[in-house]
């Protein structure tokens, strides 16, 4: 086993991941961790990204797109989060395979099992610790980011991103010992609170001592 931490956050687009992972970096911050975002975190993987995000490659086939995001992370874990988990660092990642299951496979419709695979490749099975998934309508993600030019995938819409929030709850009761949903129409301040106690526990489990608990 790594010796670091891996927490990833999941979610549709608009539930606030951003917001949480800025938090918690602050309450966590005696541990250093490493923030990082999906797709990119690498110059190879925000290369990959722009090509993901932009609205002109309208006509972007599903496999397509499941290969780039999956070359993206490939780049990041073989580059940036294995090494970090080695040297025993906490990593905390916006997004990681989950979107890919919920967005590739609920969303777009591409086979799960083609796409649990392809995770497999692409991270060589690493998997997060413990994934914080925000659980949001769409109609309020949509609502949280009216102000914001909607990037490729958000034109996708709001049945889409209804399918994903689906998924992402099913992809969720399949893992209950390492995917955590918490309630994102709450405050910021009580979707933090539950989050830190998710993290509280799996510090306890791997005997890491958080001074401030
Ligand atoms: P981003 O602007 O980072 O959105 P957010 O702040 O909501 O994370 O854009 C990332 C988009 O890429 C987002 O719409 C989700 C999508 N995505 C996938 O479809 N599959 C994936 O595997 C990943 C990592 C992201």
């Amino acid at each position: 086993m790594l010796k670091g931490i891996f927490i990833s956050l999941e979610g549709v687009d608009g539930s606030g991941k951003t917001s949480l992972k800025e938090e918690l970096l602050g309450h966590l911050a005696v541990f250093d961790p490493l923030s990082l975002r999906e797709p990119g975190g690498t110059p190879i993987s925000e290369k990959i990204r722009n090509l993901l995000l932009d609205t002109s490659n309208e006509d972007m086939q599903a496999r397509t797109e499941a290969f780039l995001y999956a070359s993206a992370r490939c780049q990041l874990v073989e580059t940036v989060i294995r090494p970090a988990l080695q040297q025993g660092k906490m990593v905390i990642a916006d997004r990681y395979i989950d979107s890919t299951l919920a967005y590739q496979g609920f969303g777009r419709g591409l086979p799960l099992d083609f796409l649990e695979q392809l995770n497999q490749l692409s991270t060589g099975g690493l998997r997060p610790d413990l994934t914080l998934l925000l659980d949001l309508d769409p109609t309020e993600g949509a609502r949280r980011r009216a102000q914001d030019a909607p990037d490729r995938l958000e034109k996708a819409g709001l049945l889409f991103q209804n399918r994903v929030r689906q998924g992402y709850l099913q992809i969720a009761r399949q893992e209950p010992q390492r995917i955590c949903v918490i309630d994102a129409h709450q405050p910021l301040e009580m979707v933090v609170k539950n989050a830190l106690q998710e993290i509280q526990q799996l510090l306890t489990k791997r005997g890491w001592y958080h001074p401030r608990a």
